[in-house]
């Protein structure tokens, strides 16, 4: 999938480049891009889904839609993008699908797909590759159990493949999620979706709130509510239609906050970043690195923020003088992806970084503190790691080494800016993971070193 050489090796080898320039477009976000094609699934008609991302995760959650029998039709874009165009029968035409769905390394297809496969009366199960069988499913199974449909998974109802036996209509919850997890709420909405009544969920954080968009702009309204503190309520009314619509998905910016962060260390860059989306529950990645003292510029494009369609801005990034930061929980749940590659950043910057309660990471694609942490100091950063705690004494240089991604996409992606920056040649071991969400990445890192 991944074009570039270097990706398709068992090892990508970077050498440090003298200059960083160009104009990047990122893939189609991948949180929404497999909520277009989720919410397709469930609106009669014909939905068009323009820039989606074409990581192998999302092109998992197509083939859960087509397997749930809506006809999915994927046309090739701009090689970073594809349109889909999905004809659903809609939610009560859906029929059981006649193997496993392969939800391949997507937490996010599985647990997205687990809320929809429980208002459906029929029996579905979600598996995946190693990666996804060793991430927790109880955070889904006991709200969407509650909930009346019935939910078995692997040791202890712990660990995939989910099956999930599921009823129409639902019985409408309240639920305060006990990890702030935009895939545990999203789940919770979409089954709230085919209840009787409101169902509300609680953070509390405020996570990403795309499901909440995407609903409103298909015709089922979504009460939103923050509190002072920090908290959110979110309540959805069950049993409403939510309608097919055309939509196009900005870029991703958990793939841009690679670049931001490759722009801001590197001594000669300056990279525009096309049409990136800047959602405020998911920009974070953008705020934090300008409070490092990052030199980023951010030219709206479009979007005003209604709450509804998703801002859009172009970014530019240049060479940059970075300093420490402190982050706590709410952070690193507001930047739960980027936060691998802000660990470079604070590896580059003067000062000691340190950031507390980032437990999260180790249940993603792999132990991101552990994997993020041996790759940097591989490289010769300090890293120190206590607990759930991360802590970065930053201002050293940066040595080519070795490092491995332990195939996951964003740490791949993460050691390959490092090898920008880092003295001599750095290598990435299993490298092809950046297709997960980034198809393309290792073109447009030699795109933006010529
Ligand atoms: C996502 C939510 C986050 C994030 C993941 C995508 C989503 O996961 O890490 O990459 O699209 O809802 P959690 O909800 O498990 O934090």
């Amino acid at each position: 999938m991944n074009a570039s050489p270097a990706a398709d090796q068992p090892v990508a080898r970077i050498a440090a480049s003298a200059r960083l320039r160009g104009e990047l477009r990122l893939p189609g976000d991948k949180s929404i891009s497999h909520r277009a094609l989720l919410l397709a699934a469930l609106a009669a008609g014909e939905s068009v889904i323009e820039g989606a991302g074409d990581g192998a995760d999302v092109r998992s959650t197509a083939g859960i839609v087509a397997a749930l029998g809506a006809k999915v039709e994927r046309r090739p874009g701009d090689g970073r993008t594809v349109t889909y165009r999905i004809v659903s029968p809609g939610a009560d035409g859906l029929h059981e699908p006649a193997a496993a769905l392969d939800c391949g390394n997507s937490g996010t297809s599985l647990r997205l797909s687990a809320g929809i496969a429980a208002g459906l009366p029929m029996t579905t199960t979600l598996d995946g590759d190693d990666s996804l069988r060793g991430r927790p499913v109880a955070r889904i199974i006991e709200p969407l159990r509650s909930m009346g449909a019935e939910l078995h998974a692997r040791q202890n109802d712990s660990l995939p493949p989910v099956t999930v036996v599921g009823r129409t209509p639902l019985r409408a919850i309240e639920f305060a999620t006990p990890v702030p997890s935009a895939q545990v709420k999203s789940a919770i909405l979409l089954a709230g979706l085919r209840a009787n009544g409101r169902t509300t969920v609680r953070e509390s954080v405020a996570t990403r709130d795309h499901t909440e968009r995407m609903l409103r702009s298909r015709g089922v309204p979504v009460q939103s509510t923050g509190s002072a503190d920090g908290e959110m309520t979110v309540t959805v009314e069950g049993g409403l239609t939510v309608h097919a619509v055309t939509e196009r998905v900005p870029g991703d910016v958990s793939a841009a906050a690679f670049w931001l962060v490759a722009g801001a260390i590197h001594r000669d860059a300056e990279l525009l970043l096309r049409d990136v989306g800047v959602n405020p529950t998911r920009r974070a990645v953008i705020d934090i690195l300008r409070s490092m003292g990052a030199d980023i510029d951010e030219l709206p494009v479009s979007g005003a923020d209604d709450g509804v369609g998703e801002p859009i801005a172009d970014l530019v990034v240049r060479s940059s003088e970075l300093r420490a930061v402190e982050l706590g929980p709410s952070d690193v749940a507001a930047a739960i992806d980027e936060i691998p590659v802000l660990c470079l950043a604070a590896a580059a910057a003067a000062g000691t970084t340190v950031i507390r309660g980032a437990g999260e990471l180790r249940h993603k694609e792999s132990d991101r503190i552990a994997g993020t942490a041996a790759g940097l100091r591989a490289l010769g950063a300090r890293v120190e790691v206590d607990g759930d705690d991360i802590r970065i004494i930053g201002g050293g240089i940066l040595d080519g080494a070795e490092t491995d991604s332990l195939d996951d996409h964003r740490l791949a992606m993460t050691f390959a800016i490092a090898g920008l920056v880092a003295k001599g040649v750095t290598t990435v071991g299993r490298p092809s993971s950046a297709a997960i969400s980034y198809p393309g990445f290792f073109d447009d890192l030699e795109r933006v070193r010529a």
